[in-house]
């Protein structure tokens, strides 16, 4: 993919102005911009004018170092990258497009992403991811392509999407996903291409947000039509595009978040009600049980006193007698 005219010529300049050893190169490779072993372009990989990093199959076990500025597309297929870790790309804050398919992949770093802002095409096919944690795309504000074809996906949380304002195409299709989480395809008002086949599509409830987006959406991806359901029974094989908003009608409203805060406050409160009731009825209780306690000792008190011979009639500051008297008067 040679450039041809002033580009090409850019490493003539150099060999010419630039302090570097560039001279110590072929003359066919000095023919690409920045080539391998050049200050701007990782050591394993060839690097074009047009500012394309080729590191293709050259059975790196991580993401090379070096990458910087210049480079706006970064071609990694075919590799051995197992781990993405946090900030892996740093330095290539102007990265347009990133190619990590076939690489092993299996756990990618919430991190990972930092710093790709300008990103608009990523592709993670044909690796092995099984999960993806939250805010894993969140900084890939302008990413516009995200494959994730061909993983072992079988769920797809909305927090690992997040919301990606101009994500136009998606590939899901490979995959071992039932269902789509509820509140992942509102975060995505750009989408229009969607790619689902290759997965288990679970016909019950937790598919109606996933049709309801293929019926505002008519043409989505053309394998549209051939979408089936492989789950219950009674339904099996049905395709997805078949179910009408009438089909979930069983299923129930989601609830309005207002509905969700009183159900959430519901709890609590209600909690805190009865330990007061609790509280209130053990209280009156134990005060009964005293007062009945502190009778029952002056009953007894009471006849002990009455008969007492030394004693003599009873003094008038008696409250006892002062009853008794009333009683008798
Ligand atoms: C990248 O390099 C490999 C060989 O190293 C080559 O086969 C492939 O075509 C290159 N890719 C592009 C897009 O230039």
């Amino acid at each position: 993919m040679r450039r041809p005219s002033f580009l090409s010529q850019r490493p003539l300049l150099l060999l010419l102005l630039s302090p570097w050893p560039v001279w110590t190169q072929t003359p066919a490779a000095a023919a690409h911009w920045g080539t391998q072993g050049a200050p701007h372009c990782p050591e394993a990989c060839a690097c074009a004018p047009d500012g394309q990093a080729n590191c293709s199959g050259r059975a790196l076990l991580a993401v090379p170092a070096g990458l910087s500025r210049p480079v706006r597309a970064l071609l990694l297929d075919h590799n051995r990258v197992r781990v993405l870790p946090p900030g892996a790309f740093v330095g290539a804050g102007a990265l347009l497009r990133l190619d990590l398919r076939e690489n092993g992949l299996r756990w990618v770093h919430a991190r990972a992403f930092w710093g790709l802002g300008a990103l608009q095409e990523l592709d993670l096919g044909a690796n092995q991811l099984e999960t993806l944690v939250p805010g894993t795309f969140a900084p890939l504000r302008a990413l516009r392509v995200l494959s994730l074809a061909d993983n072992q996906l079988a769920r797809l949380e909305p927090a690992a999407l997040g919301a990606l304002p101009l994500l136009g195409a998606l590939s899901l299709q490979d995959n071992d996903l039932s269902a789509l989480a509820p509140g992942l395809l509102a975060g995505l008002p750009a989408l229009n291409t969607l790619g689902l086949r290759g997965n288990p599509w679970a016909c019950g409830c937790a598919l109606r947000p996933l049709c309801a987006w293929l019926r505002r959406h008519p043409r989505p991806a053309p394998e549209a039509e051939t979408l089936l359901c492989v789950s219950p029974g009674r339904l099996t094989l049905s395709p997805l595009t078949a179910f009408s908003e009438a089909a979930f009608s069983h299923c129930g409203q989601p609830l309005a978040p207002r509905d969700l805060a009183v159900v959430y406050a519901l709890g609590p409160v209600s909690f805190l009600a009865s330990l007061a009731a609790c509280m209130a009825l053990g209280s009156v209780f134990t005060a009964c049980r005293a007062r009945r306690r502190r009778r029952a000792a002056a009953a007894r008190l009471r006849p002990r006193r009455l008969p007492d011979p030394g004693r003599g009639p009873a003094s008038p500051a008696d409250p006892g007698s002062t009853e008794n008297a009333a009683a008798q008067a």
